[in-house]
């Protein structure tokens, strides 16, 4: 297994460079099936999950190009041909791997009219339920059963017709879904609480794109004319704006005071009114530029209290990175996660560094820089959301940090040690075994 392994104390001096949005690209990947022929996708991150994902799509039948390393001059460039989509079917192995394969229920039933998809089953931190999901697709008219593990999914004698969606609470993956499914269905389907995020504004952007009819994108009211078929597009994913919010709490700890570090390749506006507020708060001075953002660090941060919600809500997929962040900020703080209340395996983690953050329901309360830094020690990663807060710890603590089990890491953040090493941290990966 591959572990990393970070010498703490030295400065980031960047640049940083973000790439294309992990959370979209498997969204615009379900989206290619619904559509036969030739579909092509830009800014594509070099990512595990990506290529999990491209494997769940060879299942059906799709034939997807991606490899950034025989094609040097644009890695980040995929094509998928979905002309023939012959097995309607997301197996177990693939799904456990990755829980995102389960918009494969919209995009096949939209594709074929059935599904065969595995329950995606738990995640490392805790119960992630699928209902909402499979309420959508029955609100389409499809039938559910469950068999072996598997969702069978099938539509009506003349296929999905349109319907009234609400979701409670208001869900990504199943706005997903039902995006996904209701394009081609017939008649209007209408999604009431949806989801408002950025992703799911390019995703819808690329299906309409592709010739679906889809109003009210990031408001919480969407509305879907269901089309006769859709043509495949040549279409870009959006930057990535977790790990634009993961360079800025980096910049924010460890560069220079006074010292500013640029991140590029950024998409500001998709950041939301809370993250951008609170950073505004720890009194960090940082500066956006249309595809920039500038971070100048500083002797002090103020201590702020974040509440992970729906966007424009602080992100949850920000809240471990921010406890780090507020661990060396002048005064205590407290972290809360509405969306995912138990997403706290990284607290017993960062314990070992010496960082005291405590655990209360669906918060953890920080205690703040007590004059010492943290300290390096052997941590273990749990998650991709996790583990970047292990380095991040590790980058300003004294000594060497060894993060295991990086695989997490993989799935979500692209060439993160060569990126960091090139800003000028002294972190490597190392093989080892348990
Ligand atoms: C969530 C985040 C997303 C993040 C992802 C991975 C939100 C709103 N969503 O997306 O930004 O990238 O985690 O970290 O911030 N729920 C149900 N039944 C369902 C589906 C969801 O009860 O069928 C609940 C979940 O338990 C959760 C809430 O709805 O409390 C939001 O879930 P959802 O947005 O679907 O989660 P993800 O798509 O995993």
């Amino acid at each position: 297994m591959d572990k990393l392994v970070i010498r703490g104390g030295r400065p980031l001096r960047g640049p940083l460079h973000v790439g294309g949005s992990k959370n979209t690209a498997l969204p615009l990947m379900a989206a290619a099936v619904l559509a036969e022929g030739v579909t092509t996708l830009q800014n594509m991150p070099v990512l595990q999950d990506v290529f999990t994902f491209s494997n769940v799509l060879r299942v059906t039948g799709c034939h997807v190009e991606f490899d950034p390393d025989t094609e040097p001059s644009t890695p980040d460039l995929m094509r998928i041909d979905a002309t023939r989509v012959g097995f309607p079917e997301a197996p177990y192995e693939l799904v456990n791997k990755m829980r995102a394969s389960f918009y494969m229920l919209g995009a096949l039933l939209g594709r074929c009219g059935k599904g065969r998809v595995s329950l995606p089953g738990g995640c490392a931190w805790g119960p992630r339920p699928v209902d909402l999901h499979l309420r959508a697709m029955e609100a389409l008219g499809a039938s559910i059963t469950e068999e072996e593990g598997y969702i069978i999914a099938k539509a009506p004698r003349g296929g999905l017709r349109g319907g009234r969606i609400r979701f409670e609470p208001s869900s990504v993956g199943a706005t997903v879904n039902a995006m996904l499914a209701a394009s081609t269905a017939k008649g209007e389907t209408v999604i009431e609480n949806a989801a408002a995020e950025p992703d799911i504004i390019v995703f819808g952007d690329m299906l309409r794109a592709m010739g679906a009819q889809i109003d009210g994108l990031g408001t919480h009211t969407i509305t879907v004319q269901g089309v006769a078929g859709l043509q495949p597009v040549t279409f870009r994913n959006c930057p990535d704006r977790i790990e634009l919010g993961t360079y800025m709490i980096a910049a924010a700890m460890a560069a220079e005071p006074g010292h500013t570090v640029r991140l590029t390749g950024a998409e500001p506006a998709h950041l939301g009114d809370s993250f951008l507020d609170a950073f505004r708060a720890t009194e960090v001075p940082f500066e956006l530029g249309p595809d920039w953002v500038d971070v100048t660090g500083v002797d002090r941060i103020a201590p702020v209290s974040v509440e992970a919600t729906p966007y424009p809500g602080f992100p949850t997929d920000l809240q471990a990175q921010w406890t780090v962040l507020m661990a060396m900020a002048d005064g205590p703080s407290t972290v809360t996660d509405s969306i995912y209340a138990d997403r706290f395996k990284h607290i017993p983690e960062l314990w070992r560094m010496g960082i005291r953050a405590t655990t209360d329901g669906a918060s953890v309360h920080i205690a703040g820089k007590d004059g010492k830094p943290p300290h390096g020690a052997q941590v273990m990663s749990t998650d991709l959301r996790a583990s970047v807060s292990l380095v991040l710890a590790g980058m300003v603590a004294e000594g060497e940090t060894h993060v295991l089990r990086v695989y997490h890491l993989d799935r979500g953040y692209e060439r993160l040690e060569a990126k960091l090493t090139g800003a000028g941290i002294a972190i490597h990966r190392e093989q080892y075994s348990e």
